[in-house]
C-alpha cells in the first residue's frame, strides 16, 4: 500500500522517547522547556507553549485574545473543522469567508467585503474580535494583506499554522505575523509528537496567561503554586516533547524531501487534466498535503475514484472541508450550496495524494498513472 503519510520516526526518535520513559518523569520537566524553545528559536520569536495539540493551542489562543460568547471570529470557510469548533467552544460566531481558488487559502478581498459589512454596523463593531486565517495545506495564507485589513480595523490575528510550520512568506515564518500563532504535530504534519500542539507569540503577557491556562490556572510566575484563574490540563507529556525535539533536528531535512517530492509530482501532472496545487510568488510551502484539483467532471465521482486507487494500493483522501456545508455548521447557520461558490468547486474537486520523506519517484509515477488510469475508465 501507498499510504498518505508515513512518519519520518528513526532510532533516534525512539531511543529519546524511551529515554523520558525509562526515567520515570514523563511530565513538567526539562523537555518540554527544551521543545518549545527550539520552536521558538526556529520560527523567531520570544515565546512558545507547548499544548496537548492545535485545536487546544487555537482555543486557548482565542480566549487570551479575549473572544467571549456574542463575538464573532472571521475565518476560512475551507479548513478542518477544528478551525472552527474552536470559535463555538467560546461561544462566539465563525464568520466564514470564501477562499482563492488557486492556493485554496483565505481570500482577502472577500475578508475586506464582509469586514466592511459588519463594521459598518455600528453597533455590533465590538462583536468582531479576531481574524483566524489558516496556511492550508502547508502553504501561507496571503499575510500581507490579512495584516493590513487587520490593522486597518484593529483587529488581533491567530494564525492557523497547524499544516505549516516551516512555511513562510517573503522570507518570514508562517506563525510569526498575528499575535498568535499555532502548530500542530499530529502524524499527518511534517513533524509529529503524535498529539501534540505548540502557541507561538510575541507578547510576554499572552504567553504567562496561555501558560496559565493549559495548567488548570496555575500562576507560571510565582515562586509558590497559586492558581489565579479557572484553566484546563491542556499539557504536553515529556517523552512526546522528547520526541518532538528529536524531530525538529530534522525538520529542515524532511521539508526538503517534501519539496522535491511535490516538484515531481508537479512535473507527472504538467500535461495532464488534474491541476497541480500552485504556489503564490515569495511563498515557500511545506506541502503538508499535496492537493491536486481533478477534472469538473470528476467531481460526480471521485468517492468511487478514492475507493478504487485503494483498491489498487493507493491510499487517497478529500482535500479539506467545506466547514460550512457540515452538518453542524450548517444546521446552526443556515449556509448553502452557492454562499461560498469557490469553497464548493474546490470541496468537490480536490483530491490529495500520498506524500512523505522516505516516498521514493517510481511511487509518485505509480500514483499518477493510476490516477490518469482511474480518471479515464471512470469517465
Ligand atoms: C488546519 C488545521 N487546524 C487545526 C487542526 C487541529 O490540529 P490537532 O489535530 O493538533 O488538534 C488541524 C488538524 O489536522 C488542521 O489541519
Amino acid at each position: 500500500m501507498i499510504r498518505l503519510t508515513i512518519p519520518s520516526i528513526e532510532e533516534d526518535d525512539l531511543q529519546a522517547v524511551r529515554e523520558v520513559l525509562a526515567s520515570g518523569y514523563l511530565v513538567q520537566g526539562a523537555r518540554v522547556a527544551a521543545f518549545e524553545q527550539a520552536v521558538a528559536d526556529y520560527v523567531g520569536v520570544q515565546h512558545a507553549v507547548a499544548v496537548s495539540n492545535c485545536t487546544a493551542a487555537l482555543h486557548l489562543g482565542l480566549l487570551v485574545l479575549g473572544v467571549e460568547p456574542g463575538d464573532m471570529v472571521l475565518v476560512t470557510a475551507y479548513s478542518f473543522v477544528a478551525t472552527a469548533n474552536v470559535i463555538e467552544l467560546c461561544g462566539a460566531q465563525p464568520v466564514f469567508v470564501d477562499i482563492q481558488p488557486d492556493t485554496f487559502n483565505l481570500d482577502p478581498s472577500q475578508l475586506e467585503r464582509t469586514l466592511k459589512r459588519l463594521m459598518a454596523k455600528a453597533h455590533r463593531d465590538r462583536m468582531v474580535k479576531a481574524i483566524l486565517p489558516v496556511h492550508t495545506f502547508g502553504q501561507m495564507a496571503d499575510l500581507t494583506a490579512i495584516m493590513e485589513l487587520a490593522n486597518r480595523y484593529e483587529l488581533p490575528v491567530i494564525e492557523d499554522a497547524a499544516c505549516a510550520l516551516g512555511a513562510t512568506l517573503h522570507g518570514r515564518q508562517a506563525g510569526t505575523w498575528g499575535a498568535i500563532g499555532c502548530f500542530s504535530f499530529h502524524p499527518r504534519k511534517a513533524i509529529t509528537t503524535g498529539e501534540g500542539g505548540m502557541i507561538v507569540t510575541n507578547d510576554a503577557t499572552l504567553a504567562s496567561r496561555l501558560r496559565a491556562l493549559r495548567n488548570h490556572g496555575q500562576d507560571p510566575d510565582a515562586s509558590l503554586p497559586d492558581f489565579i484563574m479557572s484553566g484546563f490540563n491542556c499539557r504536553m507529556t515529556e517523552f512526546q516533547a522528547a520526541l518532538g525535539l528529536s524531530q525538529m533536528a530534522k525538520l529542515a531535512r524532511i521539508i526538503a524531501a517534501r519539496r522535491r517530492l511535490a516538484a515531481h509530482y508537479d512535473e507527472l501532472l504538467r500535461d495532464t487534466p488534474t491541476q497541480a496545487p500552485a504556489v503564490a510568488p515569495d511563498s515557500e510551502s511545506v506541502y503538508q498535503s499535496y492537493v491536486v484539483l481533478l477534472p469538473e467532471e470528476a467531481a460526480a465521482y471521485r468517492d468511487e475514484l478514492i475507493a478504487r486507487l485503494k483498491e489498487q494500493g493507493i491510499e487517497t483522501t478529500i482535500g479539506t472541508w467545506h466547514m460550512p456545508l457540515t452538518t453542524y455548521f450548517c444546521g446552526r447557520y443556515g449556509y448553502g450550496a452557492g454562499d461560498f461558490p469557490v469553497a464548493d468547486e474546490v470541496f468537490a474537486r480536490s483530491l490529495t495524494l500520498p506524500l512523505y520523506e522516505s516516498m521514493s519517484q517510481p511511487q509518485q509515477e505509480e500514483v499518477v498513472c493510476a490516477l490518469q488510469d482511474s480518471l479515464q475508465l471512470l469517465e
